[in-house]
């Protein structure tokens, strides 16, 4: 067979020339249309195979590479290599995100922001799947899909409900903190470039002594933090449901490369046994003033991908993807992620994921894995497909081997949210926020933005609902529930002496 190219022709799937591509082979000008008319059925077939599902959650986003780059040495903490010399740049792919809306809603829905970052490092890819918040709504990953049914359709509606959101919300208070962030004007950011990113999650570093320290991470975005008000959202929402798309795309395309100033915070192991909060619990932040940031580099974004479905539909990030020198914490959300991204991206693109080029790991590849739907990639052609075997020299090597772990109890059990002394407290972080961090400003527009959210609340639970996360408010601070019930026209001696349910 000849493999010279069929230039400028255009061709069936499998290199048919076409004769025409716009009438179908008919009997008569007026028809009917012939059955052997394959063209046509190719053409439709396809089309009606286009879609992938949409990722369960953070359906809506956009992607770009870009370069990770390293400014400081922390080889104190870590050996991982993609950190091993000032000046060191690693390939990067990143996600932006809206979480609950489908792949075709607005931009600038007030939502958390995924930041996914894939790192092509020469120790494989490392994926650090975070947010642009540093808490989160929930603390154990057996919520989580009750969760996300709140904020996606109401079944019976098919509309969004703020009824279920705040329902759900004022019945689990260690969201409160992650809910005061997402009212706050951080809840809508002026696209992708003017916020931050953040692990969120507890994660560990290992040093070549094989020393452990737990680390949070944090990009803090380089053009600055710009917000929309509510407003300035809702106008945008209808002029342009793309925006925040398009604004990565054109400031990238037009050279102005977005840069996030990349930090970590570290807590040593024994620090973590001893500080008055849970640090492994993603509803908290580790206060700066006792854990302060160390710079570490810069992370650039300069090319679009050439066609979005290929690079950012088809990416797939895992939080389980670490690499030598980075682990995980016992975090119990990050542990249920750790499951669920791989098994939700093998049902979403298929079980060879990981050969598609966005998600192929630049560097070796060696393993026994073989067969299943699209394989691509030679399938380890005549090679061992077993191992042990006497044919081939790959080793698994135990020089890469984590420090054991020391665990804190042998007993296993449900254990609640209120085992732990310090693990209760849903209240004092996010006061500090309102009280000690925001401006008059900031502080004025998230009660406002508050009040406007659970005005959506309706139905014959309503006046329960409020009154319950209200008690909420208030617990975190006086001048805050006072102004959310006042906006919400709600009698404040009736709410002080309204049960909280089991909570
Ligand atoms: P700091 O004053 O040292 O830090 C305050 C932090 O709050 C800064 O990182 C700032 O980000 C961030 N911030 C400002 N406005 C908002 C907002 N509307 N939503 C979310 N974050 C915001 O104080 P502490 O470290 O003692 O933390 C105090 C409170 O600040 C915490 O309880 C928490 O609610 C919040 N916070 C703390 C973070 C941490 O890692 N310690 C991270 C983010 C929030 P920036 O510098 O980019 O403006
Ligand atoms: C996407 C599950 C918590 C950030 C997803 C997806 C699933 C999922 C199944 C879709 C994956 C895909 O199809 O590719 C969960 C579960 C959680 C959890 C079970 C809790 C137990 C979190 C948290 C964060 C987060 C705490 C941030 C700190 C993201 C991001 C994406 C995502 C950014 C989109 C990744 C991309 O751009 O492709 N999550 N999630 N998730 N999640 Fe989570």
């Amino acid at each position: 067979m000849s493999e010279e190219k069929n230039h400028n022709k255009l061709t069936t799937a499998s290199g048919r020339i076409y004769v025409e591509n716009e009438n179908s082979k008919t009997v008569g000008p007026r028809g009917p249309i012939l059955l052997e008319d394959y063209i046509l059925h190719e053409k439709m077939a396809h089309f009606n195979r286009e879609r992938i599902p949409e990722r369960i959650v953070h359906a809506k986003g956009s992607g770009a590479f870009g370069t990770f780059t390293v400014t400081e040495d922390i080889s104190q903490y870590t050996k991982a290599k993609v950190f091993n010399k000032i000046g060191k740049k690693t390939k990067v792919f990143l996600r932006f995100s809206t979480v609950g809306g489908e792949k075709g809603s607005a931009d600038t829905e007030r939502d958390p922001r995924g930041f996914a970052i894939k790192f092509y490092t020469e120790d494989g890819n490392w994926d650090l799947v975070g947010n642009n918040t540093p808490v989160f709504f929930i603390k154990d990953p057996k919520k989580f899909s009750d969760f996300i049914h709140t904020q996606k359709r109401d079944p019976y509606t098919n509309c969004k409900s703020p009824t279920m959101v705040w329902d759900y919300w004022s019945l689990t208070p260690e969201s409160l903190h992650q809910v005061l962030i997402l009212m706050s004007d951080r809840g809508t950011p002026v696209g992708y470039r003017h916020m931050n990113g953040y692990g969120s999650h507890t994660f560990s570093m290992i040093n070549a002594r094989n020393e452990k320290v737990f680390v949070k991470y944090h990009f803090k975005t380089a053009q600055g933090i710009k917000n929309f008000t509510d407003e300035e959202a809702a106008q945008m929402k209808s002029k342009d449901l793309d925006f925040a798309q398009r604004d990565l795309l054109e400031s990238i395309d037009n050279g102005d490369f977005p840069k996030w100033n990349v930090k970590i915070q570290v807590m040593t192991t024994d620090q973590a046994r001893k500080v008055d909060f849970n640090p492994f619990d993603i509803t908290k932040i580790w206060p700066h003033s006792q854990f302060p940031l160390v710079d570490v580099g810069v992370l650039e974004l300069n090319k679009n991908p050439d066609n979005y479905f290929q690079d950012v539909e088809q990416s797939a990030f895992a939080p389980a993807h670490v690499v030598d020198g980075l682990g995980y914490s016992p975090d119990k959300m990050l542990q249920g992620r750790l499951l669920s991204y791989p098994d939700a991206q093998r049902y979403r693109i298929g079980a060879n994921y990981e050969q598609i080029p966005v998600n192929r790991c630049p560097f070796a590849v060696n393993n026994y894995q073989r067969d299943g739907t699209m394989r691509v990639d030679g399938n380890g052609g005549k090679q061992p497909n077993y191992w042990p075997n006497s044919f081939d020299e790959i080793e698994v090597d135990k020089t890469y081997q984590e420090p054991s772990e020391q665990l804190e109890d042998t007993i296993a059990d449900w254990y609640d949210r209120n085992s732990k002394v310090g693990d209760n407290d849903h209240y004092s972080q996010p006061r500090s926020l309102f009280r000690d961090v925001m401006s008059k400003s900031e502080q004025d527009n998230t009660v406002n933005n508050t009040i406007g959210a659970m005005s959506g609340i309706t139905g014959p639970k309503r006046d329960v609902i409020i009154n319950r996360q209200l008690c909420h408010w208030f617990r975190m601070d006086d001048e805050f529930g006072s102004r959310v019930a006042k906006g919400l026209g709600v009698d404040i001696n009736a709410v002080m002496s309204a049960s909280v349910g089991s909570h």
